[in-house]
């Protein structure tokens, strides 16, 4: 017998990872989208739902966030609020709260901030480690990320821990720690920032992940200029994340790779910093991905429909370029094909809107329009659970 199938038909506006359809319907079979084209040849189904004339889109693929850890830091945003300055120094603060908690703790908390993403139609995410940055508290981050994800990503290089000389780190991080961590990570990252990792100490902790079977992204010039977009394409890396201050000669390397450029508009709102110019990018021919950079630090928000609408806003991307990054660039950033796009052979990650068109993710910015989310072809659950207090 096959799989039980889905229909949606009505679709006024059908957003497929790349151009808009009006008048479409869409069929879900099992896990993966069967079929989709226009309303009048729509197939039958096990089920229908009327989409009287809404906007239908992909799930978001959410490449960049950061959702095991404790503690809160509500205060140093309130400081930044009143005129302090953002410093990656902040990431201690969390280390510290993340170190003293149980497993069961970061699990709910982690878990708590996936199903908020969720409602909010995020059907793929990647979450970092990086707030443990001890062999044993990076460990766990990744066994915790494993069960809530596909996309891990080993992060131990965040930060270079309190009281620890940065090449006795560097030497955990490349050895033990990467040991510990590769079974439960697919990819490598590194905050290659002043005060954080430098160009060498970059590179060698990428080659050491890329040689243990990871696969390379970049923490690349967010806060100044710095040699993180051209170790990012030198390595082939996915993606180069933040791509805030950018030389051209960085603007040109990225345009001849296939290194995404993913912009985190949550954390320029946050830190109230300047936003990357999305244009530029992509009047250059790089390919561009939206995320959120959930973290609890420089952008404590899950959501996709939010950073759309700042890169509409404050980036100059048009609504189908910022939806467009914020689904299928996505994918692209975790070299995905599988996700970001509705057509036949993807998985069923499929979001109703309560809107006629994609365009009001911009136009309606901080209303939830995310009306239904299907994940692999389920009805995710909603209304989602509380995150603070967890
Ligand atoms: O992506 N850039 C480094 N990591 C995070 C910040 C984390 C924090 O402040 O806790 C980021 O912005
Ligand atoms: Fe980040």
């Amino acid at each position: 017998m096959s799989e039980r199938s889905i229909l949606i038909d009505g679709i006024g506006s059908l957003f497929d990872g790349d151009t808009e359809h009006h008048d479409a319907a869409l069929v879900m079979q099992g896990e993966t989208i069967a079929w989709t084209g226009p309303s009048s040849r729509a197939p039958d189904a096990d089920e229908r739902v009327d989409a009287g004339g809404r906007c239908v889109i992909p799930g978001f693929v959410d490449s960049h966030a950061h959702l095991v850890f404790a503690g809160d830091r509500t205060s140093e945003f309130n400081a930044r609020m009143s005129g302090q300055s953002y410093t990656a120094g902040g990431i201690r603060t969390t280390v510290a709260a993340t170190r003293a908690a149980g497993d069961a703790e970061l699990a709910t908390r982690a878990a708590a901030l996936v199903a908020e993403m969720a409602a909010q139609g995020t059907t793929t995410v990647e979450i970092k480690s990086g707030y443990g940055l001890t062999v044993e508290d990076e460990r766990r981050s990744l066994e915790i990320a494993t069960s809530l994800t596909d996309e891990t990503t080993f992060l131990g290089a965040h930060v270079v821990p309190a009281d620890t000389d940065p090449d006795t780190y560097v030497r955990t991080v490349t050895g033990e720690m990467l040991r510990a961590c590769a079974p439960y990570a697919k990819w490598v990252d590194v905050f290659c920032e002043r005060g954080a990792f430098d160009e060498d100490q970059t590179r060698e902790i990428l080659q050491a992940g890329i040689k243990a079977g990871l696969l390379p992204r970049v923490h690349a010039n967010q806060l100044t200029e710095g040699p993180g977009v051209r170790i990012a394409v030198e390595l082939d890396a996915a993606s180069a994340d933040h791509c805030t201050h950018l030389s051209d000669a960085d603007v040109d390397a990225l345009a001849s790779s296939g290194t995404v450029a993913t912009l985190l508009p949550g954390a320029e709102f946050s830190t109230r910093s300047p936003y990357p110019d999305a244009r530029r990018l992509i009047d250059a021919g790089v390919t561009v991905a939206i995320a959120t950079d959930c973290n609890p630090g420089s952008s404590f928000t899950s959501s996709m429909p939010f950073c759309v609408a700042l890169a509409v806003r404050e980036m100059g991307m048009t609504p189908l370029e910022a939806v467009r990054a914020a689904t299928r660039g996505g994918a692209r950033a975790l070299r995905r094909d599988d996700v970001g796009r509705l057509a036949p052979g993807a998985r069923a990650d499929v979001v109703l809107l309560d809107a006629p068109s994609y365009v009001h993710l911009a136009y309606r910015p901080g209303v939830p329009l995310v009306h239904t989310v299907w994940r692999g072809g389920e009805r995710t659950a909603a209304p989602h659970p509380l995150v603070v207090g967890a």
